[in-house]
């Protein structure tokens, strides 16, 4: 049904903007800031749907805790165009929860988060020190100028949650670009569905192997449990493509954004109890996994609008994590302010299983390697460096730094 206001036909109305690129790389795009004025608007989506865009954090907030509101892929509409996509999603994979709802979602959410507490995560952070150090090792031996990414920020996460699943480092190659090909937005739907495929191959023969030959780790630890080999490749490959990829992203554009702050970083080298604080802050500034989009289950009123059954809502996290109500000059970064609150982890009943895991190894990985390298720089001008807008996860696809040697 045509549910477009009255005032607005539906050519009108805005689409998502994506392009960071426009002035400054770590601010939301200039044509998405403009539509910050309401928390709640009318949006027209890559099918000709039309839905909704959430750009105010209280409103964002309330949609993500409501039951109301679906994660399942078969009931959204893309908020943006993915190449090969037309007409109705497929629903989740098996084992990707993020497309799954209440009661689905809450029975691997239950079995999952028994292995994701802060203690847990708190006692992998020795390991995360000693990771980073050798990373920074390596970096030194090749350096004075290297690729940031390749260097240390793809190293370090990938090297964690491969030791938490029980997955061997060893078989990166096999791995690593099948998770590129996920989150690449310029990838068509058969490339996204072969990597997926691949991936799941790759997992199912490592669950087999698991469970003849238990190890201490994630993975092992899951095979005593009532999962099927085909539920625990899916659940594998979704912690492997979630580990690998969004904090790698957080640790190279966070890099960039704080050697383009001085004065922040030079605050937090001063300080180095300062990186909780900075890590919360960079979240919120970057909010690297965006957009979150949302189905309306039934009728809604929000903001006193009526949301219809079956329209999709788009949170914008990046608009709800510069919004001027919640964070007070939003578009400063600013390591001292108090960040928390922020939907850089989303909200709700997904809100990530992963944040304590990745808050633990950016809070080490950052003063280490500001501390390591304490003339550390961009080796080339800002504008030159490569961001990865096309893709669910934003970041910088190279970091070329350089620093003095001594
Ligand atoms: C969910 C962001 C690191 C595993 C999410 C969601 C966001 C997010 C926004 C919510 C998605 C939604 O509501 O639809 C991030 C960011 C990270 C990060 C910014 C790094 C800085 C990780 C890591 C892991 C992980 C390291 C794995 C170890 C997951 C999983 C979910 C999830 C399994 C799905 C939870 C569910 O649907 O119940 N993440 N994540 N994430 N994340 Fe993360």
């Amino acid at each position: 049904a045509d549910t477009t206001t009255d005032t607005t036909t539906a050519d009108e109305l805005p689409t998502l903007p994506t392009d960071r690129r426009t002035g400054c790389p770590f601010d939301p795009p200039a044509e998405l800031t403009a539509l910050s004025d309401k928390p709640l608007r009318r949006m027209r989506y890559a099918d000709g749907h039309i839905g909704w865009l959430v750009t105010g954090h209280a409103t964002a907030r309330a949609i993500l805790a409501d039951p109301r509101f679906s994660s399942r892929y078969e009931l959204l509409h893309l908020p943006v165009p993915v190449e090969g996509v037309s007409g109705e999603l497929p629903p989740a994979p098996v084992g990707d929860i993020t497309g799954l709802d209440a009661p689905e979602h809450t029975r691997y959410r239950r079995l999952l988060t028994g292995k994701f507490t802060v203690r847990r995560m708190r006692q992998l952070s020795e390991r995360v020190e000693q990771l980073t150090a050798e990373c920074l090792d390596a970096m030194e031996q090749a350096g004075p100028t290297v690729d940031l990414v390749e260097a240390f920020a793809q190293p370090v996460p990938a090297l964690m949650i491969c030791e938490l699943l029980g997955v061997p480092y060893a078989d990166r190659e096999r791995f690593q670009s099948q998770v590129a090909t996920i989150f690449d937005q310029t990838a068509d739907a058969e490339a996204k569905g072969e990597a997926y495929t691949a991936l799941l191959q790759y997992l199912g023969e490592l669950v087999l192997a698991k469970r003849a030959e238990p190890t201490d780790d994630l993975l092992s630890d899951l095979t005593t449990s009532d999962l099927t080999d085909e539920e625990l490749a899916g659940i594998g490959g979704l912690l492997l493509a979630a580990g690998l990829d969004t904090t790698a992203n957080m640790l190279g554009l966070g890099t960039f954004a704080l050697l383009s702050n001085p004065d922040q970083l030079d605050a937090l080298r001063a300080d180095p109890a300062l990186a909780e604080q900075t890590v919360e802050e960079l979240l919120r500034y970057l909010s690297v996994a965006d957009p979150l989009p949302r189905s309306a289950l039934e009728d809604v009123e929000v903001e006193g609008q009526l949301i219809r059954a079956g329209e999709t809502v788009t949170i914008s996290v990046q608009a709800t994590n510069r919004d001027p109500h919640k964070f007070p000059d939003p578009d400063r970064l600013d390591i001292h302010r108090r960040a928390t609150g922020h939907l850089a982890f989303g909200h709700g009943a997904h809100q990530c299983l992963g944040q304590q895991l990745a808050r633990v190894e950016m809070t080490v990985a950052f003063p280490a390697l500001f501390a390591r390298f304490p003339t550390l720089r961009l080796a080339v001008p800002p504008q030159e460096v490569p961001l990865r807008d096309r893709s669910n996860i934003y970041g910088v696809i190279s970091l070329p730094v350089t620093w003095d040697k001594e």
